[in-house]
């Protein structure tokens, strides 16, 4: 399998996770010219020397299909995700030395989301202004729980295709969570269900039901 820069990048979501230290989720959609790919990843530079813009960089990279399989031409959405584990944001690059916002790169665009001046994030990092402190849109969310958030998004037919095919339940807490790195990766990379992708908005909901420690 190898892995390759995705086609375009589209939109990139940073949220900030309450936990302590802080960890930052960085959600990227981006686009992809066959289908056959899979497992998004955001790649996170390395430097030798903090960049002087103070921007953290990915590159966003996703597996190609398979050398010799049948791919259909047609672009198609892509996720991939990162989170920077226990970061101090006001010296991410040192002391006194903030983390000022997120670049991800692709074949033929980049995008960048700046935590400028105005943002919540900036003063996140720079521990200035009122909404200092751990991320309200996380606060005043409750963890998504199995049973009211998740369960309900399989179908009927989803359920019974994959306990022929595989031999466990989605609606049963204990399998999904047994299996939760393959049925994400297929949720995500679009591939399951057969029949079409979830929606973005169902998709975030299970990443966010994951991050939240799948609550039963
Ligand atoms: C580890 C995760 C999963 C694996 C490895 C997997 C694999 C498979 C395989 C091999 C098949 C039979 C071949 C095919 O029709 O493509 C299948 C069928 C199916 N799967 Fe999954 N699957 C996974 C997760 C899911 C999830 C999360 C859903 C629903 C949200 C789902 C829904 C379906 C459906 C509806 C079918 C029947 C397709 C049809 O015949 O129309 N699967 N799956």
């Amino acid at each position: 399998m190898s892995s390759s820069k995705i086609y375009a990048v589209d939109d990139i979501e940073t949220t900030l996770l309450k936990s302590n230290p802080p960890s930052l989720l960085i959600i990227c959609l981006g686009r992809v010219t066959t289908s056959g790919w899979s497992n998004g990843e955001l790649s996170q530079y390395v430097y030798l020397t903090p960049p002087a813009d103070g921007i953290q960089e990915f590159d966003f990279t996703a597996t190609r299909p398979v050398a010799g399989s049948i791919v259909l031409p047609v672009l198609r959405p892509i996720r991939a995700e990162a989170v920077l584990d226990g970061i101090d944001l006001a010296n991410y690059w040192g002391p006194g030395l903030p983390l000022r916002g997120v670049r991800v790169f692709a074949v033929s665009n980049s995008k960048t989301v700046s935590f400028d001046a105005t943002s919540k994030m900036h003063n996140l990092a720079t521990g200035q202004g009122v909404a200092a402190g751990p991320s309200r849109t996380m606060d005043a969310m409750p963890a998504p729980s199995f049973e009211t958030d998740i369960k309900p998004l399989f179908r009927k037919k989803d359920i019974n295709a994959m306990k022929a095919v595989a031999g466990w339940r989605l609606d049963v807490y204990e399998d999904v969570k047994a299996n939760i790195e393959g049925i994400g990766g297929e949720i995500r990379a679009g591939s399951m269900p057969c029949d079409g992708p979830w929606p973005q908005s169902d998709i975030d909901l299970f990443d966010k039901w994951i991050k939240g420690g799948m609550q039963a």
